[in-house]
C-alpha cells in the first residue's frame, strides 16, 4: 500500500477534502502498522513505540512505493537524543507537569508521549514529515496518552508553549542553523527549552547548561556503536 497521499484515480468515487484527508491519514497509519512492530524503547521501556527492524530496507520501501525521493524514516526509530530526553522528563516530571509542551521535530512522537505521561498538557508534536505525525498519533494511542499534531515548518515562528523539547535535532548543518535560533527565541520568551543530544557534529554548547548525561542504547545499523553518551542541555537565550 502506498505510504503517501495520492490523487484518486478517475474510476474511484470523488472524495471531498475531509474524506480525502481521512483516507490519506488511514493510508499512512496502515503503512506504519504494516512496516513496524510495537516494542519497548530500550532506554525508556515503560513506553512502547511502533519501531522498524531495519532502516535501509524501510527507506527503500518508502521511496519505491511513493516513486519519489523521501527523507529517511526518522519516525520509525527512537533516536538517542529523544530517548535521553524522554527518560529525563519521566524521571523529573515536575519539569513539565501541568504545562503546555511542544515536541519539536517529534519523529516517532517519543518525547511527546513521555511529556504527556509526565503530566504536560496539552502536548503538541510537530514535524514536517506526514509519516512522523501519523507515527506520533499511533504511538500516543499505544501508550494511552493524548498528543495533538502539527505538520508544519514552525522554525521561523515563535513557539507559544512554555516548555519546548527537542530530541536529536542537530544532525545536519542546515537543520542546526534553523533550529538553534528558534530554540534561543523560545528561551528568550521565558520557555524552558531542553535538548537531548548524543554529541552530533552541529550541536553548539555555548549558552547551554548541561543537565545530565546518559549512556543510551542505540540502533547499531544507524549509529555504528551499541550505545551513545547523550546529554540533556538547557538552552539559554
Ligand atoms: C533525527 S530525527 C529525531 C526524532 C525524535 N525527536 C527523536 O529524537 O527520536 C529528526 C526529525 O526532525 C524532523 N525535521 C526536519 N526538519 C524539520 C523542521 N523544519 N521542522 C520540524 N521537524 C523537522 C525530521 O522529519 C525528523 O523527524
Amino acid at each position: 500500500m502506498l505510504p503517501f497521499p495520492v490523487a484518486s484515480p478517475s474510476h474511484r468515487p470523488v472524495r471531498g477534502p475531509t474524506e480525502r484527508n481521512r483516507h490519506n491519514q488511514e493510508v499512512l497509519l496502515e503503512f506504519i502498522r504494516t512496516h513496524t512492530i510495537p516494542r519497548p524503547v530500550p532506554f525508556v521501556p515503560e513506553i512502547r513505540l511502533y519501531q522498524a527492524e531495519e532502516p535501509i530496507a524501510l527507506w527503500e520501501k518508502t521511496e519505491s512505493e511513493s516513486a519519489t525521493q523521501q527523507p529517511p524514516p526518522f519516525w520509525a526509530f527512537a533516536w538517542a537524543g529523544g530517548q535521553a530526553l524522554a527518560r529525563h522528563i519521566l524521571d523529573n516530571p515536575t519539569l513539565v507537569a501541568d504545562r503546555p509542551a511542544l515536541d519539536l521535530a517529534t519523529g516517532s512522537g517519543l518525547v511527546a508521549v513521555a511529556a504527556a505521561k509526565a503530566g504536560a498538557h496539552p502536548v503538541t508534536a510537530n514535524d514536517i514529515d506526514p509519516l512522523s505525525l501519523a507515527a506520533a498519533t499511533v504511538n500516543a494511542e499505544l501508550n494511552n496518552v493524548r498528543v495533538r499534531t502539527i505538520e508544519a515548518d514552525m522554525l521561523s515562528a515563535d513557539p507559544p508553549e512554555p516548555v519546548v523539547l527537542a530530541g536529536d535535532v542537530f544532525y545536519s548543518r542546515e537543520m542546526a542553523a534553523r533550529v538553534l535560533p528558534f530554540l534561543r527565541r523560545a528561551a528568550g520568551r521565558g520557555a524552558l527549552v531542553l535538548v537531548g543530544d548524543p554529541g552530533r557534529a552541529y550541536l553548539p554548547t555555548d549558552r547551554m547548561i548541561r543537565q545530565t548525561t546518559y549512556e543510551v542504547p542505540v540502533e547499531i545499523t544507524l549509529e555504528s556503536v551499541p550505545t551513545r553518551p547523550t546529554t540533556i542541555w538547557q538552552v539559554l537565550p
